[in-house]
């Protein structure tokens, strides 16, 4: 039986890191699910017919890391046909043997609902405003600005909105180092696999 790890969290909270290392330690396969939504948003035109055609060289842009493709990316996030269109390919990868992490915002409550484990990865904002403008080099007060729009819209949305799963396990890792962060959710991994 393949194990699913689901890691929900709003933006630039430690989730991608949590994710990998994680899919690292136990040798499972590994999917930012946030990358087809700023694929989607990068194609531009149709988003309903770029998430129903969307190929895995879509994912390879090395545009889609910027704030920009993440503000398009929770504008096509909030189309319905758009999520209803991505799902089976989720679903699909979180059934690889021997396991799969798969990071995003709505795996533990919508894509996987059966995942083993569920963790929500949050930090307060100005935290990750000022960790995600060291990684992109940009001013934090902009980033935070793009932060709190982007969750807002994200937490607001009718379909798939941002919120933990009720079976989530909070990790709050505003005060917490990677190293003690990546230790904890290693942990609670094992307690239950
Ligand atoms: O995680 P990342 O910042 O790359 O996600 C970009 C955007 O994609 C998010 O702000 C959100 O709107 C959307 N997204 C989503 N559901 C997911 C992953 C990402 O709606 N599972």
């Amino acid at each position: 039986m393949p194990f699913t790890i689901a890691i929900d969290g709003p933006a630039a909270a430690g989730k991608g890191t949590i994710a990998r290392a994680l899919a690292r330690h136990f040798g499972f396969a590994h999917l930012d699910t946030g990358l087809l939504y700023r694929a989607v948003g990068a194609i531009g035109g149709d988003p309903v017919a770029a998430a129903r055609g969307l190929s895995p060289a879509d994912l390879e842009r090395d545009d889609l890391r910027s704030s920009e493709a993440g503000q398009a990316a929770s504008r096509v996030a909030a189309i319905p046909e758009v999520r209803t269109a991505l799902v089976e390919f989720q679903r699909r990868f979180a059934r690889a043997e021997p396991g799969a992490v798969l990071d995003g915002r709505d795996i533990g409550t919508v894509i996987c609902p059966e995942a083993e484990v569920k963790l929500y990865v949050t930090a307060s904002d100005i935290v990750r405003a000022r960790r995600r403008a060291l990684e992109l080099a940009a001013d934090e007060a902009l980033i935070l600005a793009e932060l709190r729009e982007r969750d807002a819209r994200d937490a607001a949305r009718d379909v798939a909105p941002l919120r933990p799963a009720t079976d989530a396990i909070l990790l709050d890792t505003s005060d917490l180092s990677i190293e003690d962060a990546l230790a904890r959710a290693i942990d609670y991994a094992k307690a239950v696999g």
